[in-house]
């Protein structure tokens, strides 16, 4: 069944645990979430974002989320919009039948340039107004997501600020977080706290803790309604870039955030997950091994299933991992 985020979340928030939002844009990867999701039983957030708008166009992404409601009855799904960049593209979602959207007012139009915090609010407000009013839910973002390393918002695809950005960006003020949330009261608001966007996040081994769970917990204690999202929450699955590079790909070396850590931020408030590149590259690496070990094949569903068991098991170690199996 279709279900908000608001109502997906609370749940998350009594019983103590997080939920993956993955990315979809195509068929196997709406298909490796929901059987990933039915073999552990778990809630459900699938996310589009403009460039999944772009690849599939609305009413193929729309039907392919309806396609998932109606075969798996028994799981709540949240048909969740990804990095809204203005009022018009969330207005446009909400009329498709997103039950949740994301204003990201913490970048320009451009969906580059770091916003004024006035101009996040003004945005974000106005989304919720009308988002409210019709049963959506609505995600903002404050801070902007970057290295707290290099200061770079570290994107090779997807989206993110660029060039260097202000230091105090990089962490989400609590006390700016409570003023957000109360002037544009959303469900849920995205904070940075160390993630980055896309594979390459850390240039070496994560020896430490990477991410600021400390802050996590500040903005959780001054703001114990909202719910907490982590954008760049992908592991980087190394396994799989051994795989990418082992049958012709070139991939720089590069590590993600621990599991360990995110379930760290989700003992501390986080409830929504985003993931994206963990999919992207367990499927692309599936589909190289594949086609370089079966070479006389030419029937794309044979390297497509592989894509799929690749994706799934990551989905299900998610779901297990984040607490969300056994939830449904
Ligand atoms: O946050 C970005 C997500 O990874 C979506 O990426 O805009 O390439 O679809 P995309
Ligand atoms: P990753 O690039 O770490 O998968 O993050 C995805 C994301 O935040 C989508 O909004
Ligand atoms: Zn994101």
């Amino acid at each position: 069944a279709l279900i908000s985020l608001r109502q997906l979340l609370d749940h998350a928030a009594e019983h103590g645990y997080g939920l993956p939002a993955f990315n979809v844009n195509n068929l196997e990867q709406v298909q490796a979430i929901m059987q990933a999701a039915a073999a552990v039983n778990s809630p459900v957030i699938l996310q589009g974002s403009a460039g999944a708008r772009a690849y599939a166009g609305e009413p193929f992404l729309r039907h392919l989320i309806a396609a998932a409601i109606e075969m798996y009855p028994h799981i709540p799904v949240c048909m969740h919009q990804d990095h809204g960049a203005t009022p018009g593209v969330c207005f446009r979602s909400i009329q498709s039948g997103f039950s949740s959207v994301m204003m990201d007012g913490s970048l320009r139009e451009d969906g580059k340039t770091p916003a004024s915090y006035e101009y996040n609010v003004e945005v974000t407000r106005k989304v919720v107004e009308l988002a409210h009013a019709c049963g959506v839910s609505v995600e903002g973002e404050l801070g902007c997501l970057g290295s707290l390393e290099t200061g770079k918002a570290g994107e090779e695809d997807g989206h993110g600020a660029e060039g260097e950005l202000d230091h105090s960006m990089l962490l989400t003020d609590p006390d700016e977080a409570a003023d957000f949330v109360q002037k544009t009261q959303v469900d849920a608001l995205a904070i940075a706290i160390g993630t980055s966007h896309g594979a390459y996040k850390f240039s070496s081994k994560p020896t430490g803790k990477v991410l600021r769970i400390d802050r996590v917990k500040a903005i959780h204690q001054r703001i114990p309604n909202v719910h907490l999202v982590m954008h760049g929450s992908s592991s980087v699955p190394e396994d799989w870039l051994a795989v990418i590079n082992q049958h012709g790909g070139d991939m720089g070396q590069t590590y993600g955030v621990p599991v360990e850590e995110i379930v760290e931020g989700i003992k501390n408030g986080v409830r929504k997950v985003n993931i994206d590149t963990d999919l992207r590259m367990a499927s692309t690496g599936a589909i190289r091994r594949h086609l370089a070990t079966d070479r006389k094949n030419f029937d794309p569903r044979k390297f497509l299933k592989e894509a799929t068991k690749a994706m799934q098991a990551i989905c299900e170690d998610r779901y297990r991992a984040f607490g969300s199996a056994g939830m449904a």
